[in-house]
C-alpha cells in the first residue's frame, strides 16, 4: 500500500487534505510540521511505502518564530513534495526563495491561470503530471491512472490546446512569494498577479498558494490526484476492505492466550471496534463491558448487547448501575458538579467491576480512539499530546496503566468518523448503530437541566425518542431522511413547567426543547432549517404520547455562541 505523508503545520484544513486523499483510494497520515524525521511515518513501514510529502498551510508566517520548519532532511529525502499555500511559502523560504506579507489579505474565490507550454525542461513530463489536473478536458479517471502510464501531451485528445487553463481557486493568505527559490519555475498567475502555481526544474517539488483540498477550487481534487498519482506514482491500495483484513492480521495479542477487555458505550465508534476485535481474536478471547449508568437513551443497552451478541460476543459484562448514579447526582444542579459526579462514579464503578471481572494483569486495554483524537490539527504546532479518549471523557487511572505497560490496542487509530461508519457497516453492524449521532459522555444528565431523577430520566427518554424516529421516518426535499441530514439531534429537559389545556382540564406540564443541528465537526454548528409542518407535527405527536409534557419549543441558536448541549 502506497501512502503520502501530510506535515501538519496548523492549517483548519489539513484533516480535509487527508480526507481527500483517501477518498482517491491512496491511505495518508499526518504528523506535525516540524515533527522528526526519525517518526515512524516517515519510514516505509506497516505495509504502507511513502510515496511523497505535502506540506499543509498555516495561520503563522514563515519569516515570524511562531512559523515552524519542517526537518531540514525533508528536502534531502528525494521524494514528491507538495507545497499547499503556507507550505509552499515555507519551502521557498527554506530554499532560498522570498516571501512577504501582501499589501492586504487574499480571502475567497481568485482567479488563476496555469499556462503550460511555458515548460520546456527535460523532465517536462513529470510536471505536466502534475499541471494535467488543471486540464478541464481530463476526467478524474485518467488523471488516476496516470500513475501506471505516461500523462497526456498537451492539447491530448486531439481537440484545441488544454492549455492555458483558467479556473477558480480558494485562497486564504497574508503573505506571497516575491522571488521564487532557485530552481522553480512559475507555472500559474493569480488574477490579483501573484505566483499560484510553480515547481521545480529538476526536481519533483510543486507549490500552491491556493487550497486544493476545499470545495471552492475548481479542479482541486483533480489537482490533488495529478501529485499523488502522475507524480508520487502512487496506485489505490487503500479501501475499508483491505484495511479490515491488516488491522485483523496484526493485532496485538492476537498471537498469545491474554484476554483483550473493551469498554463500550453504545457509542458507534466503540461498538465498531468491539465488532473488529470479535472479527480478529474470536469471542472467547473479548471481554466487553458496558455500563448502564441509567442515563441513556431508549432502548440503547438492548440494542447495543443484542447486536454484539448476534457479532459473537460471548463474554458481554452489561453493570446495571443506574441506582448508584442517580443516587450520585441526588440534589446536584449545577452542569460542572454533576458532570464531576458522573465522571467519579464512573471510574470507581469501573475499577469494582474489573476487579470482579479478575482478568489477568497482562490482559489487554482496547479502545475505539479514533485517527481525529490523536492529531491536534489546527490548535498549534507541535502539540503531539496523544489524546487518549476514555469513557466519559475522565483521565482513567485504568487506562494510564495499560498505557505504561503497552497493553492497549486501538485498532481505529488510522481512520476518520466517517470510515469508522464505513468499517462498521462492512463488519455487519446494524444500520441504526452505525448512523447514530453523537452522544455526550455524560448521557441524559446533561440534558435535563438542574437536578437529575429517575422519572425526569423516563419522560426524557420518550420524548427524545418520538423525535429522533420522527426525524428517522421524514424525508427532506432531498429525499434523505432528516435523521441523515441532520448531525445531532436531541430533546432537552427544561427545569420549569407551564400551564396547558387538556381536554376540559388546566394541565400544568414540562416544558422541552428540541435540538438540531448540522456541522462538520461539531466545532461549529448551525440550526437545522425544519420545515414548519415537521416541527408543529412533531411537536403534536411529542405532546400527544408523553402526556408529561405541555410544550415543545425549538432552539434556534448556533454555535457559537450557544453550545450544542446545553448543559
Ligand atoms: P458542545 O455542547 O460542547 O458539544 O457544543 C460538542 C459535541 O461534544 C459532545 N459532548 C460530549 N461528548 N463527553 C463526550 O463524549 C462529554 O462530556 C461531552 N459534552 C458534549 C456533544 O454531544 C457534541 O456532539
Amino acid at each position: 500500500m502506497d501512502k503520502i505523508l501530510i506535515l501538519d503545520f496548523g492549517s483548519q484544513t489539513t484533516q480535509l487534505i487527508g480526507r481527500r486523499i483517501r477518498d482517491l483510494g491512496v491511505y495518508t497520515e499526518i504528523l506535525p510540521g516540524d515533527a522528526a524525521l526519525s517518526d515512524e511515518a516517515f519510514r516505509s513501514g506497516k505495509g504502507a511505502a511513502l510515496k511523497g510529502i505535502i506540506l499543509s498551510g498555516s495561520p503563522e508566517s514563515v519569516y515570524t518564530d511562531q512559523g515552524a520548519a519542517p526537518d531540514r532532511r525533508v528536502y534531502e529525502l528525494g521524494l514528491p513534495l507538495l507545497g499547499i499555500c503556507y507550505g509552499f511559502q515555507r519551502m521557498t523560504w527554506d530554499l532560498g526563495g522570498k516571501v512577504a506579507p501582501l499589501p492586504r489579505r487574499e480571502y475567497g474565490r481568485v482567479g488563476v491561470t496555469v499556462a503550460a507550454e511555458k515548460a520546456d525542461e527535460a523532465d517536462f513530463g513529470r510536471t505536466l503530471g502534475f499541471l494535467s489536473g488543471f486540464d478541464k478536458a481530463l476526467p478524474l479517471s485518467a488523471i488516476i491512472a496516470s500513475g501506471a502510464r505516461p500523462p497526456a501531451p498537451p492539447g491530448h485528445g486531439g481537440g484545441a490546446p488544454a492549455f492555458p487553463a483558467v479556473f477558480t481557486a480558494w485562497m486564504s493568505h497574508g503573505d506571497t512569494l516575491t522571488e521564487l527559490a532557485p530552481g522553480f519555475r512559475q507555472y500559474g498567475t493569480s488574477d490579483t498577479g501573484y505566483p499560484a502555481v510553480a515547481a521545480h526544474t529538476q526536481k519533483p517539488w510543486f507549490g500552491l498558494q491556493f487550497h486544493p483540498e476545499v470545495t471552492h477550487t475548481e479542479r482541486g481534487i483533480e489537482a490533488l490526484a495529478a501529485f499523488v498519482f502522475g507524480v508520487c506514482g502512487c496506485t489505490q491500495g487503500w479501501s475499508m476492505e483491505k484495511y479490515a483484513e491488516e488491522i485483523c492480521a496484526s493485532l496485538p495479542g492476537r498471537g498469545g492466550e491474554d484476554p483483550v477487555l473493551l469498554l463500550i458505550s453504545g457509542g458507534v465508534d466503540s461498538t465498531v471496534a468491539g465488532a473488529l476485535l470479535l472479527k480478529a481474536l474470536g469471542g472467547e478471547k473479548v471481554h466487553l463491558m458496558y455500563m448502564d449508568t441509567g442515563l441513556m437513551r431508549k432502548n440503547e443497552t438492548e440494542d447495543v448487547s443484542a447486536d454484539l451478541k448476534r457479532l459473537g460476543a460471548k463474554n458481554l459484562h452489561i453493570v446495571h448501575c443506574e441506582a448508584e448514579f442517580l443516587a450520585a447526582l441526588k440534589g446536584l444542579e449545577d452542569p460542572e458538579a454533576k458532570r464531576k459526579a458522573i465522571g467519579d462514579l464512573f471510574i470507581k464503578v469501573q475499577e469494582r467491576e474489573l476487579a470482579r471481572l479478575g482478568l489477568p494483569d497482562s490482559s489487554f486495554l482496547a479502545q475505539g480512539t479514533l485517527y481525529t483524537d490523536l492529531i491536534e490539527s489546527g490548535k498549534g504546532v507541535g502539540k503531539k499530546a496523544r489524546l487518549i479518549k476514555s469513557h466519559h471523557n475522565v483521565g482513567s487511572p485504568l487506562v494510564d496503566a495499560k498505557r505504561r505497560a503497552g497493553r492497549i490496542i486501538e485498532p481505529l487509530d488510522r481512520l476518520y468518523k466517517d470510515e469508522v461508519r464505513a468499517l462498521g457497516r462492512l463488519l455487519g453492524i446494524g444500520r441504526d448503530i452505525v448512523r447514530r449521532h453523537p452522544f455526550p459522555g455524560p448521557g441524559l444528565a446533561v440534558r435535563i437541566l438542574g437536578e437529575v431523577t429517575r422519572e425526569k430520566c423516563e419522560i426524557l427518554r420518550e420524548a427524545d425518542s418520538v423525535f429522533i424516529d420522527e426525524l428517522k421516518k421524514r424525508r427532506s426535499p432531498a429525499g434523505n431522511s432528516l435523521y441523515d441530514e441532520i448531525w445531532q439531534a436531541f430533546a432537552v429537559l427544561l427545569p420549569v413547567r407551564s400551564v396547558g389545556v387538556a381536554g376540559d382540564l388546566r394541565k400544568y406540564g414540562w416544558v422541552l426543547a428540541l435540538r438540531a443541528i448540522t456541522s462538520a465537526d461539531g466545532m461549529t454548528a448551525d440550526v437545522y432549517p425544519f420545515p414548519a409542518k415537521d416541527l408543529l407535527e412533531i411537536s403534536t405527536l411529542i405532546t400527544n404520547t408523553v402526556t408529561e409534557i405541555g410544550r415543545v419549543t425549538y432552539d434556534i441558536s448556533s454555535k457559537p455562541p450557544a453550545t450544542i448541549e446545553w448543559e
